[in-house]
C-alpha cells in the first residue's frame, strides 16, 4: 500500500504548502520506480516552480535524489579531491585545461561532464573531437585513473542519481527547467553521489546562461553553496559573466584546440583568467593554498597531465583535429569598436552550423562552430574579417549567418569594460 498519494503531495505544493520529509522521500523514490507517473510528476515540477521550495525542503528533495543510486566512495584516493561545475554557457571549455592544470597543482579532479543541450555546448562533445577518445569509464575505471593520473574527465555512470536522470528529461519537455530548487538539487545530488570532498561552482549570469539576470544566479549559488556544506562538501561559487562567449572559439574541435593553447601557456585573456580563478578557488577548497597554478600553466607540467589523461581514455594528444569542409568569413562593413558580441546569438550560430544539438540522441559535428576574430571592445576597419562560420554542411550557413549578424555588433563607441568574475560566494 502507498504511504502518500501522489495528487495529495502536488496539492499540497499546489497551494503553496510546505512538502513533508516522508512526502518527498516518498515522490522522489515512487517516480524513479516508476510508481509515480509522468504526468504527476510533472504538475508537481510545475507547482515547484511556481511556488518555490523552503531550505529544508531543497535540502531533503536533493538527499532523496541522491539515495535513488550509488554514492562513490574515493576515500581510495590519496590526493584531495576537487571538482568545478559550470552551469553553462557559451564557449565555455574551461574544463579542459582546468582539470589538468588543479591535478597537476596536487589534487585529484572527478569531472563527470555533460552534453551540450541548445545553445550551450558540452564538455564530453568537445572532448569527442580527439580521435580516439572515449568518454564512457566504469567506476572502477573511473577511480584507478584518478589515482594513477589526478585527472577525470568522462560521462556520469548510469548509477548516479537516476531520480535526476528521469527528472531532468521530463523537465526539459514540459518548461519546468528553470526552477532554481530543481536545478540547485539536480546539479547537487550528481557532484555529492560522485564524492568530490571539494566544489567549485561557476554560476553564469547573462544571454548565454540559464539565468539571465543576476539576482536569479545569486539565489542559485547560495542555495548550492548550503546544499554542498549541510553533505559535507566544501562548495564555493564564482559568479561570472555570460553575456559574450568565452574566447574565440564555441564548437567542439575549435574549443579543445584553444584549451591546448591555454595548456601551453597562451591562449586568450579570459580564458586564462577564469581557469586560473577557478583553479585557485578549487586548490584551496582542497587545502592546498599555496599551489601555483600559473606557474604550473608556464612551465608545461599541466600540458603533461592533458596528453597523459587523454591518451588514458584512448585518444591522441597530437593527432590533426577536424576542420570543417565550408568557412566563411564576415567582415566589418565600417570602421569602429566591435561593441558586443552576444553568447546568446553566436551560441545559436554554432548550434546551427552543426555543433550543437535539438535532441538529446542527435549527432554533433565536431568540426562545426564560430571562430571569433573581434572581441567587445576591440578597434575593427572597415573590411577587417570579425568571425568565421565552420561547417561541414553548407546549407547550414544562411541560418547561421543571420544568428551570427544580429550577435556581432560595430559602434562609433568603445563598450564599457564589465568584469568576468561578478563575485564569490562561499
Ligand atoms: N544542469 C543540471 O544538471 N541540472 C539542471 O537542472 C540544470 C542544469
Amino acid at each position: 500500500m502507498n504511504a502518500y498519494a501522489a495528487v495529495d503531495v502536488i496539492r499540497t505544493k499546489r497551494d503553496g504548502g510546505v512538502l513533508s520529509d516522508g512526502q518527498i522521500d516518498w515522490v522522489v523514490d515512487a517516480y524513479t520506480r516508476g510508481r509515480v507517473a509522468d504526468e504527476q510528476m510533472s504538475a508537481l515540477a510545475m507547482a515547484i516552480l511556481l511556488r518555490g521550495m523552503t531550505p529544508a525542503e531543497i535540502a531533503r528533495w536533493t538527499a532523496a535524489m541522491i539515495a535513488s543510486g550509488e554514492r562513490l566512495d574515493l576515500s581510495g584516493v590519496s590526493r584531495p579531491t576537487a571538482d568545478k561545475h559550470s552551469t553553462g554557457g557559451v564557449g565555455d571549455k574551461i574544463t579542459l585545461p582546468l582539470t589538468p592544470l588543479v591535478a597537476a597543482c596536487g589534487a585529484a579532479v572527478p569531472q563527470l561532464s555533460g552534453r551540450g543541450l541548445g545553445h550551450t555546448g558540452g564538455t564530453l562533445d568537445k572532448l569527442e573531437s580527439i580521435p580516439g577518445w572515449r568518454a564512457a569509464l566504469g567506476n572502477a575505471e573511473f577511480i584507478a585513473q584518478l589515482r594513477e593520473v589526478g585527472a577525470v574527465i568522462c560521462a556520469a555512470g548510469e548509477g548516479l542519481a537516476p531520480a535526476d536522470r528521469k527528472l531532468y528529461a521530463l523537465r526539459d519537455v514540459t518548461g519546468t527547467v528553470e526552477a532554481i530548487p530543481l536545478i540547485a538539487s539536480s546539479i547537487m545530488s550528481k557532484k555529492i553521489a560522485e564524492g568530490t570532498g571539494a566544489l567549485v561552482l561557476d554560476v553564469k549570469v547573462g544571454s548565454g546562461a540559464f539565468m539571465k539576470a543576476e539576482s536569479d544566479a545569486r539565489e542559485l549559488a547560495r542555495t548550492m553553496v548550503e546544499l554542498g556544506g549541510a553533505h559535507g562538501v566544501r562548495t564555493v561559487a564564482l559568479l561570472t559573466d555570460m553575456s559574450t562567449p568565452l574566447g574565440l572559439t564555441v564548437g567542439n574541435a575549435v574549443e579543445v584546440a584553444e584549451s591546448v593553447e591555454v595548456l601551453a601557456g597562451g591562449g586568450p585573456a579570459d580564458v586564462v583568467e577564469l581557469t586560473l580563478a577557478l583553479a585557485r578557488e578549487m586548490l584551496a577548497a582542497a587545502g592546498l593554498p599555496d599551489a601555483d597554478p600559473e606557474r604550473a600553466l608556464r612551465d608545461g607540467r599541466a600540458m603533461d597531465v592533458w596528453r597523459t589523461m587523454i591518451r588514458a581514455q584512448g585518444g591522441d594528444p597530437d593527432a590533426p583535429l577536424p576542420v570543417a569542409a565550408e568557412v566563411e568569413v564576415v567582415r566589418a562593413d565600417r570602421d569602429g569598436f566591435v561593441s558586443a558580441v552576444d553568447a546568446y546569438g553566436i551560441g545559436i550560430a554554432a548550434w546551427r552550423l552543426g555543433a550543437g544539438r535539438a535532441r538529446k540522441e542527435d549527432p554533433v559535428s565536431a568540426a562545426a562552430g564560430v571562430v571569433l576574430h573581434r572581441r567587445p571592445g576591440d578597434p575593427v576597419r572597415a573590411g577587417d574579417p570579425l568571425y568565421e562560420l565552420r561547417t561541414d554542411d553548407p546549407e547550414r550557413i544562411p541560418a547561421a549567418r543571420a544568428e551570427a549578424a544580429a550577435a556581432v555588433l560595430v559602434s562609433g563607441q568603445r563598450p564599457a569594460v564589465t568584469p568576468l568574475v561578478i563575485d564569490r560566494i562561499g
